[in-house]
This record gives C-alpha cells, sequence and structure tokens, in this order.
C-alpha cells in the first residue's frame, strides 16, 4: 500500500493519461489556431472549449456583441485534428449563488485588473471549473494576454492543480497587429491606428536591446508612438508582474492597452 503525505507526489501517483486543452471564448483565428496545433502536435487528445464566458466581462462590456462564428470554429478545430471541443451553454457551467474565486488582491488588480476591476475573478473561476471538466495534464494559453497566463499559473500552483500550463507565442498579422477576435471591431482606419501598440512596443525593444536600461525613460520614449490612441496603461514590469525601475534581461514583459475608437485591444512584449 502507498502512504503518500505531499499533495504533488500523490497527484503524480494519480495522474492518468495527458489530455492537451485550448480554452477559448470562440471567433478562432491563427492565434487560438497555434495553441491548438501545438496540443495537437504534443498529446495524443486534444480539447478545445468554446465558451464567452460571461463572469469576465464588466457591466457595459462587450458580452453581448461578442463575434460568435461556432460553425466556422467547429470546421478550424475539425482540420486542426481537435478530437473534441467542449460546446456548454452557460446553464451548463454556473449556477445561482456559488462559491467564488477570488483574483490575488494585487497582481489580480493592477494593468488589466484595475481597467477591469473583478475580470480576473471571472477568468480564474471559469478556467477552474474548466481544468475540473476536463482534467487536462496540459493546458496552452497565449502571452498575448500576459497577466491571464501569470494569474491562471498561479492558480494551478496554489490550489495544487494537475496541469501544466504551457505559455504560446504571441500570433501577429503581418503588419504587426496582434490577432484578437475584437479586431473585427475596427473599421480600415481604426485598424491603422491600431499599428501604434504594436509599434510602441517595437520601439521598446529597440531602445532595450540599444541598450537602454530605464523604465521611465523607455515608457516616456514610447508613449509619443500612442498619440492616437486612447491609452489605457503602458507598464514595463517583470516576469511575475512586479514594477521595476531598470530593465532586466530575460524578465521583463513591456505591456500595453488601450482604446481606438470603442474597441479595447492590448499587446505586449517579453525581453
Ligand atoms: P480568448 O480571448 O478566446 O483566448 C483564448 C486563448 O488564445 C488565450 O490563451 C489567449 O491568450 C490566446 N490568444 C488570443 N490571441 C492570441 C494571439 N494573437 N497569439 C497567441 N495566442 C492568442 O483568453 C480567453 O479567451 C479567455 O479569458 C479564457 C482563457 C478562454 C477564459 O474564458
Amino acid at each position: 500500500m502507498e502512504v503518500i503525505s505531499s499533495v504533488e507526489e500523490l497527484k503524480s501517483y494519480l495522474k492518468d493519461k495527458g489530455v492537451g486543452f485550448v480554452p477559448t471564448m470562440g471567433a478562432l483565428h491563427e492565434g487560438h489556431l497555434s495553441l491548438i496545433k501545438q496540443s495537437v502536435s504534443q498529446n495524443s487528445t486534444t480539447v478545445v472549449s468554446i465558451f464567452v464566458n460571461p463572469t469576465q466581462f464588466l457591466e457595459g462590456e462587450d458580452l453581448d456583441k461578442y463575434p460568435k462564428k461556432t460553425e466556422a470554429d467547429l470546421k478550424i478545430c475539425e482540420l486542426a485534428g481537435v478530437d473534441a471541443v467542449f460546446l456548454p451553454t452557460i446553464s451548463d457551467i454556473y449556477r445561482d449563488n456559488e462559491l467564488i474565486i477570488k483574483a490575488p488582491t494585487i497582481k489580480g488588480y493592477i494593468l488589466e485588473g484595475a481597467s477591469r476591476p473583478g475580470h480576473f475573478d471571472g477568468v480564474l473561476q471559469v478556467v477552474l471549473k474548466l481544468f475540473n471538466i476536463v482534467n487536462p495534464k496540459y493546458a496552452y494559453f497565449g502571452k498575448k494576454d500576459a497577466q491571464q497566463l501569470y494569474l491562471i499559473k498561479q492558480m494551478a500552483g496554489d490550489l495544487f492543480l494537475d496541469v501544466e500550463i504551457i505559455p504560446c507565442d504571441i500570433v501577429r498579422d503581418g503588419d504587426g497587429l496582434a490577432l484578437s477576435s475584437r479586431n473585427v471591431y475596427l473599421n480600415p482606419q481604426e485598424r491603422t491606428k491600431a499599428l501604434a501598440l504594436s509599434k510602441s512596443l517595437k520601439r521598446a525593444g529597440k531602445l532595450i536591446s540599444a541598450g537602454n536600461r530605464d523604465v521611465e525613460k523607455i515608457k516616456s520614449l514610447c508613449l509619443e508612438v500612442l498619440k492616437d490612441v486612447d491609452v489605457e496603461y503602458f507598464e514595463i514590469v517583470d516576469y511575475e508582474f512586479n514594477t521595476i525601475d531598470s530593465i532586466e534581461l530575460n524578465n521583463t514583459i513591456v505591456l500595453v492597452a488601450g482604446r481606438v475608437g470603442t474597441t479595447r485591444l492590448i499587446d505586449n512584449i517579453w525581453i
């Protein structure tokens, strides 16, 4: 008989055959597809979920108009070799008056969490539910949502979840715009203006490559590129989302969020 007191040891003893999991809100694009392809290539079974999670949208956000393309999404998944798509309704996932997961006080309420207070509570709530339903060995998340990725990794550790979180690179259009389901809201002029986000990050990357390390200086030079964008934040943090004064290579994320017209966009680069 096995007698095990360590949670990690017990979980690893119980570990069963691995499923790769890609949670999404649908309206799939090449960014999602890159996560799906990575899972298909690394796991014998891949599950994709498509669920526009209401609890991560704040009052007045785009929950009601969030793009839905279920048929096309299913086709994309099928062609990519996905084994199962999980397509629940709200009542499949949520009950009334249920237990609430709270994002950590600081890291869950800065940057995206400051612009969208409570957003990460909803994200963690649904991702935990999805993990418990799918029981994946590996789960794939885009670096595009860097803070989401960080918090999900923290949740997996803090709650002893038996899942490894795999970070995936950001996929961009040829002109640099990070792919997002929300890009469909942009008209042609707005789409051109939106390029300022990735350009500001590119500028940060160049300044850092040239040896600049002063965070305030880099921020002020990059903000010049963003004059046509209603900037919510342009911040530089370390991989743990602590604010920093000086750039450390291989431990820095430059993040930007802003509105072009009524569309809210985010982007980042990892240094
Ligand atoms: P969604 O915005 O549909 O994104 C699903 C996954 O695709 C996330 O991990 C996101 O980071 C990744 N992704 C989106 N655009 C990307 C791009 N251009 N390059 C690489 N990866 C990209 O994020 C969510 O849904 C939800 O919050 C979810 C985790 C599903 C919980 O509801």
